[in-house]
């Protein structure tokens, strides 16, 4: 008899809730696949690489609302020299980024410069299909050992907030400071999740605020604060980066604005919210909300009623971000600073 086709058990576990908690623990699941299959929980895709190693979703949708940033954030740049990056590097050898996510940042970067070799790193692998020939994707957790061989020119990292602990900031500025080439650069843009209103359209009690209040308390319960946009540049300075600059942006929650670029603005950031907040919620409302973890359904009838506001073309919300850069000393640089601590030391003897 004919050898029957071996079937694949892997397969039959792409249905949406039935490996919820089985995945991290199997013995038997090989990394490679179950890094591709990702786990499902309360119907959204998260990675596998480090169990609770991150909030956000890994799938379509979130990848949607990541898109709508990226777009975002080039066009509050468009008027500039580079609306990728501010960082004064003009012909990068090796960039990085950290938690590329969808990947579309590094492809743009490879493009603009295609004589460097451009990584993007993530939990995930990033959705692509094809790539420029000198950008590459890599699966990783960025708190482990860092094994690339060589230097960087740059190092970036975008919409990060809330990815890790304080203490894990800082070890990861420390990574980056040790691994840039002496005069390399780091630059990093957040959004904040506090949300904001100029007029009084938006009441202090919406399901907005609400939302966006809950979240936020739960990072911290959760030790991963969420005000990555306001303690980014004082972590960079711990590290020891110097000449760190900053541009601080108003992203508008829909097409509200009058200026013609706000006005885009808002439709993209509006997108970004949509495609993007039960993705914000889920995880962090489900397993760190106060004053204790709410149950998906509790979460899914808070966002119906966030959409339902997001959609008041009356309501003027706004969220701030922020670019910080900065610079890896050159090797003289340091070696004068030493020079110097030392003068100072021998004169308080
Ligand atoms: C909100 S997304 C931002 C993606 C991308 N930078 C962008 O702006 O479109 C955060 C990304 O960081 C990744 N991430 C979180 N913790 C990470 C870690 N320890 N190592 C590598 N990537 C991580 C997540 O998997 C997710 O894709």
């Amino acid at each position: 008899m004919e050898k029957s086709i071996e079937t694949d058990p892997a397969y039959y576990d792409l249905g949406r809730n039935d490996y919820v908690d089985s995945d991290f623990a199997s013995e038997t699941t090989s990394l490679s696949s179950s890094v591709y299959r990702g786990v499902f929980e309360n119907g959204r895709r998260y990675q596998t690489v480090r169990e609770g190693a991150s909030w956000c979703p890994s799938d379509e949708q979130q990848f949607e609302s990541l898109e709508a940033g990226h777009l975002l954030c080039v066009l509050l740049d468009a008027n500039t020299d580079n609306p990728l990056f501010h960082a004064p590097v003009k012909s990068p050898k090796q960039i990085l980024d950290i938690g590329t996510g969808r990947g579309t940042w590094a492809i743009d970067v490879s493009d603009m410069f295609p004589n460097a070799t451009v990584r993007g790193v993530d939990l995930f692998p990033p959705p692509v299909n094809w790539l420029p020939p000198n950008c590459t994707m890599e699966v990783d957790d960025i708190l482990q050992e860092w094994t690339w061989h060589h230097p960087f020119d740059l190092i970036h990292m975008r919409q990060l907030i809330g990815a890790f602990t304080p203490v894990e900031w800082d070890g990861l500025f420390k990574q980056c400071y040790k691994n840039l080439s002496p005069g390399g650069w780091i630059e990093q843009i957040e959004g904040d999740p506090r949300i904001h209103c100029s007029d009084s359209s938006m009441s202090t009690d919406s399901s907005m605020v609400q939302f966006t209040e809950a979240v936020f308390r739960a990072g911290q319960n959760w030790n991963h604060p969420l005000d990555t946009l306001d303690t980014m540049r004082a972590a960079m300075e711990k590290a020891g980066f110097v000449d760190i600059q900053e541009k601080t942006y108003r992203w508008p929650v829909g097409p509200w604005a009058r200026d013609p670029t706000m006005k885009e603005a808002g439709r993209l950031h509006y997108h970004q919210w949509t495609a993007g907040m039960e993705g914000w919620g889920l995880y962090l409302l489900t397993k760190f909300g106060v004053p204790r973890p709410w149950t998906k359904e509790e979460v899914l009838v808070l966002l119906a009623r966030v959409r339902k506001e997001l959609q008041d073309p009356h309501v003027h919300m706004w969220q701030y971000a922020r670019r910080v850069w900065g610079r890896k000393p050159t090797q003289e640089e340091v070696e004068g600073k030493v020079k110097r601590e030392a003068v100072v030391k021998d004169s308080e003897m």
